[in-house]
């Protein structure tokens, strides 16, 4: 299993993944756009020839903005999330970031657990962000040199 940094080669692959992990959450110019830019963070995790989890983000000047994590259905619960997530934060350190942050729907239990074992607290919510009408929960954390990742 490697965690590599995706490039648009993989756009049909994360569009396969994206349908099976996350029931179709970007088009396929959003995950060019994600796969393009230069600011943009964008690890797979690959077995074989297989993408089995995502995890992107986007730097903004010293902040890391998560915009994606998922992993395939039958890949989950071996660990490949937090690996990814973690792969993820010390490539945006390295490239400068001390903050990360992203949004988690208030009653996805996986992902909130997942978070805060990697350090984020919540820092608010916005009511009905989510298409369904769902919460989200804004979280942060620190990636300075005192934090381990
Ligand atoms: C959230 C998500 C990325 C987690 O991926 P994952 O690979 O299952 O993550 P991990 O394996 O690192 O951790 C998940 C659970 O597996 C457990 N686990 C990890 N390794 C394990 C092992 N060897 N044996 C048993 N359980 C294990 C973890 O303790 C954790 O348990 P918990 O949920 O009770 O806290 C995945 O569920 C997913 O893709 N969900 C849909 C998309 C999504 O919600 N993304 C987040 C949006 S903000």
């Amino acid at each position: 299993m490697t965690a590599i940094q995706l490039d648009p080669g993989w756009l049909e692959a994360c569009l396969a993944l994206d349908a099976t992990a996350l029931g179709g959450f970007w088009s396929s110019a959003q995950w060019l756009k994600e796969l393009e830019d230069d600011r943009r963070i964008c690890l797979g995790l690959v077995t074989g020839e297989v993408l089995i989890g995502v995890a992107c983000g986007w730097l903004v000047l010293d902040e890391l903005h998560i915009t994606v994590l998922a992993v395939d259905p039958s890949h989950r619960r071996k660990g490949n999330g937090q690996l990814l997530l973690l792969g993820l934060l010390q490539r945006a350190r390295q490239n400068g970031a001390i903050h990360a942050t992203l949004e988690v729907a208030s009653d996805n239990k996986t992902a909130i657990d997942l978070y805060a074992r990697c350090g984020f607290r919540s820092a608010g919510c916005r009511k009905g962000y989510y298409r369904d009408g769902r919460d989200a929960l804004i979280q942060w954390r620190q990636l300075d040199e005192s934090n381990t990742i």
